[in-house]
């Protein structure tokens, strides 16, 4: 194992987005490349921690030194999260679609003259939010707030809501789905931290360097 802040310590990471099937050909899925997800669970490897990155559909290498669980729906991110428990540090960043099909189709839907296919939605378990208040909660649980206006105020909410011990709120309006470059505030109980602008492996060591310091001794 590495020495450094986190090691010793486990770290399960979720990134990328949730693919909802609607038959074998098609799914409904968010907006995510998984980016930011990927350089935090390269930092907690440098960091010295155990990493459990349980990735949606993405196409990024695996960072050295980390674990990886690749899964497709929101059901099978849950049931990989719940199996990789338990954990000192979770951090979950995938943008998990709220939504699934209820009833996926088993063959492909065809088109049919006028006539539209109905796609009736089911919502989708809240991971961080059964992360948070299940049994092995870990210490310390991180939530992911990308909002397009008005960052603070939902991320605060956010972060009740869901149980979480902080939530990093980023303002998604400009080029960050995708881009290279992040902004973020670090939502807390008590306080916000608002980091500069970087690079998303910047902005994932600095806050990997927080979550050391958070963790109880
Ligand atoms: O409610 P919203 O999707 O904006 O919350 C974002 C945060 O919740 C992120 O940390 C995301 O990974 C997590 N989340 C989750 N499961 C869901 C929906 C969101 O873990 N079904």
């Amino acid at each position: 194992a590495q020495t450094g802040p986190l090691s010793g310590r486990h770290v399960l990471i979720t990134a990328g987005p949730t693919w909802e099937p609607i038959d074998p050909v098609r799914y409904i899925a968010n907006r995510s490349s998984g980016k930011q997800g990927f350089a935090i669970a390269a930092a907690a490897a440098e960091a010295g921690a155990r990493v459990t990155l349980v990735a949606g559909p993405v196409h990024l290498p695996t960072p050295p030194g980390v674990d990886r669980v690749d899964v497709e729906s929101a059901l099978q991110m849950a049931e990989a999260v719940r199996g990789a428990l338990p954990a000192d540090i979770a951090v979950m960043v995938a943008a998990v679609a709220d939504w699934r099909v209820a009833q996926a189709a088993d063959q492909k839907l065809k088109k049919r003259g006028s006539a539209l296919p109905a796609l009736q939605l089911i919502e989708n378990p809240d991971i961080l939010a059964s992360v948070a208040t299940g049994p092995s909660r870990p210490p310390l649980v991180i939530g992911f707030a990308a909002e397009t206006q008005d960052v603070i105020r939902y991320a605060t909410e956010k972060r009740k809501r869901k149980g979480a011990d902080w939530i990093i709120a980023n303002d998604v309006s400009g080029d960050v789905m995708g881009g290279d470059v992040n902004a973020v505030h670090i939502v807390r109980a008590d306080d916000v931290i608002s980091l500069p602008e970087m690079p998303k492996e910047d902005v994932a060591r600095a806050l990997v360097e927080r979550f050391a310091d958070a963790l109880p001794r």
